[in-house]
């Protein structure tokens, strides 16, 4: 099997760029779920603060046997918790959760309506001071949070989080980002499951020999995006892990890119309307 790409960040750390999400899954499922995503060879785990199972990804790191140094652990500030106390003490519960003493990318979940996301991020700066989080970014930042941190902060964000997938490509933000240097992680890459249904990619994945959800990946990675699509199965798990055995041609590339639907393919909220809660 093809090994996972590594990027390179900003912050001078490498980030496996296929990894597993876990947004939705209960205790149990994330626990099994990353332990065998572990055992398969992944080496990426998205978490978050809101998605309640913190402890249980930290338990399937402990079970896993896998060295935490060889793992790129992913977790994120939760809305309520942007006042600066509160991004403390929930940084430092997160860490007793996940059973670690630091993190490899800890990201602001959403900006919120707020505009205090700029006081948690120096917070979060404080972390990459005392060696708590390797490296700290954000998600679900359009173009105008990302220029008012330009100009507030001292640590550039690593990455942005940002809903993409063939039906909502996000190509603005992406371009400010790569522009900025800031990587991309594509959040629901196969549209929460949506692309399965699609008669255009299931031709263009018959016709290669792979599955749907293997082209999208793939064509993600061809995009430089990072993805973790959440896999809650093990047949799952390893059908994705096994897009990196085939190449994406450019013309099937540019097809995917072709189907860009805009706004109209947004399956999540649009980040300047986003007050509370969410995902
Ligand atoms: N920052 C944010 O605001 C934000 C928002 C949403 C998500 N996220 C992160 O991004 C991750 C991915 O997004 P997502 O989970 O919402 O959506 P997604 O990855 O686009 O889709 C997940 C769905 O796809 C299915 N799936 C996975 N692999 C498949 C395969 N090989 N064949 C067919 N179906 C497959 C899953 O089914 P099974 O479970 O049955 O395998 C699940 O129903 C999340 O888990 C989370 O870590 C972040």
């Amino acid at each position: 099997m093809a090994t996972i790409p590594l990027l390179p960040l900003n912050s001078g750390h490498w980030i496996p760029q296929l990894g597993i999400g876990t947004y939705r899954m209960d205790d149990a499922t994330a626990r099994r779920a990353v332990r065998e995503a572990l055992a398969m060879g992944y080496r990426h785990i998205d978490t978050a603060q809101m998605y309640g199972n913190e402890a249980a990804v930290g338990q399937a790191i402990a079970e896993s046997g896998v060295d935490r140094e060889d793992i790129f652990l992913v977790t994120k500030l939760d809305n309520p918790n942007h006042a600066p106390r509160a991004v403390r003490e929930t940084f430092a519960r997160s860490l007793a959760q996940l059973g670690t003493d630091y993190v490899d990318l800890f990201l602001i979940h959403w900006p919120m309506l707020s505009g205090d996301y700029v006081e948690a991020y120096q917070v979060m700066e404080e972390f990459v001071a005392d060696g708590r989080a390797l490296a700290i970014g954000v998600s679900n930042f359009e173009r105008h949070h990302l220029e008012a941190l330009r100009f507030a902060a001292q640590i550039q964000p690593a990455v942005n989080q940002i809903e993409a997938h063939p039906y909502f490509q996000n190509a603005e933000v992406t371009q400010y980002c790569t522009d900025a240097g800031i990587r991309v992680e594509a959040w629901a890459p196969l549209a929460r499951g949506a692309v399965n249904d699609d008669a255009v990619l299931a031709e263009l994945a018959a016709a290669k020999g792979c599955t749907v959800a293997q082209l999208v990946l793939l064509w993600h990675l061809s995009r430089g995006r990072i993805v973790f699509p959440g896999a809650s199965s093990a047949a799952h798990l390893a059908e994705n892990l096994a897009c990196l055995d085939f190449t994406l041609l450019k013309e099937e590339a540019e097809e995917i890119d072709n189907m860009d639907r805009f706004e109209a393919g947004r399956t999540g909220r649009h980040p300047d309307t986003f007050r509370r809660n969410g995902e």
